[in-house]
């Protein structure tokens, strides 16, 4: 595997992979490696020939006051698991080469409406960051592939609406949440958590479990579910965010009649924010009901 930092050697090495008539899959991250990033490199090494991994911790999707200089950057370690898993080139560059004219006069890629509810709307400015930095990653990548994580619901459906709304020829793949053995989805941030944190973390997807049987037994009170999932949370000692039952594709409300829908929420657990969901489809709730 090439550890590369500028985009002109990344050029060379995609350029040359492409005449070779060679496809490309690119998972964006920040690094912090975990399991369920190295499933999303599974995934696209299962639908491109070559994969490039960008670690990049990028400042304009934090807040002032978030944790952007805490945030952890162990590239040692990414890189032998990187390198392990049969990746070709981790890509890592600096902001200079990612934002060559400062955060202040960089080009920014905004996606309206979706970007600021739910997580948006207590990150504000958030998914920008987001749109901006991934927008640059497809252009200097210009994969055919790239591979985001379902635990990031709400960034998942931006970066398909802005693949779409931009025309970029790029297929984007979702894969499924990795979590510990008690539910907690795993995410570089959990190492915030005390061990009396961690313990109590897994109520965050037990809550949605909750709130899912209700859907599937038939409720479909969704102000009553969303209250309870809220409820649930501040019993635990979280400092709940949201708890919300949206519609899949573009998560707005959905009617009692909705055939698809997901269950999102977030919450603060002393220093760590935590974000979870599930998304129920007609085939799920026929496994579930037997039907
Ligand atoms: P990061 O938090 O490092 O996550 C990188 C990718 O891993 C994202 O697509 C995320 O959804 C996925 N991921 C994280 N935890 C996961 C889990 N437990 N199971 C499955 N996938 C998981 O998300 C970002 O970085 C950044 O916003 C980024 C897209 C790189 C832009 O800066």
């Amino acid at each position: 595997m090439k550890t590369v930092r500028d985009i002109k050697t990344l050029r060379e090495m995609t350029r040359s992979w492409r005449q070779d008539g060679e496809t490309i899959a690119l998972v964006p991250t920040m690094g912090s490696l975990h399991q369920g990033h190295m499933r999303l490199v599974q995934l696209a090494s299962e639908f491109a020939e070559r994969v490039i991994t960008s670690i990049y911790v990028n400042p304009a999707q934090f807040g002032p006051s978030e944790d952007f200089e805490a945030y952890p950057r162990p590239l040692d370690t990414d890189r032998r698991r990187l390198s392990r898993a049969g990746v070709d080139i981790m890509f890592a560059p600096d902001s200079e080469e990612i934002y060559p004219f400062g955060e202040l006069q960089m080009t920014r890629v905004s996606v309206p409406g979706l970007s600021t509810i739910l997580c948006g709307d207590r990150r504000p400015g958030h998914f920008d960051g987001v749109t901006s930095v991934v927008s640059r990653l497809f252009n200097i990548v210009q994969p055919d592939v790239a591979v985001f994580g379902q635990k990031d619901y709400q960034q998942l459906v931006i970066i398909r609406r802005m693949v779409e709304d931009l025309h970029l020829p790029i297929r984007i793949l979702a894969g499924q949440t990795h979590r510990e053995d008690d539910g907690l989805a795993l995410s570089s941030r959990n190492r915030y958590l005390t061990d009396a944190q961690r313990a109590a973390a897994p109520t965050l997807y037990r809550a949605i479990g909750h709130c899912r049987k209700q859907l599937l037994a038939g409720d479909r009170n969704y102000a009553h579910l969303e209250q309870a999932g809220m409820d649930a949370l501040q019993a635990a000692g979280f400092v709940a965010e949201y708890f919300s039952i949206r519609k899949p594709g573009d998560l707005s409300p959905p009617t009692p009649d909705s055939e698809y829908l997901v269950i999102l929420a977030a919450a603060r657990l002393g220093e760590a924010r935590l974000i979870d969901n599930v998304l129920m489809e007609p085939a799920n709730r026929a496994r579930s009901t037997g039907t």
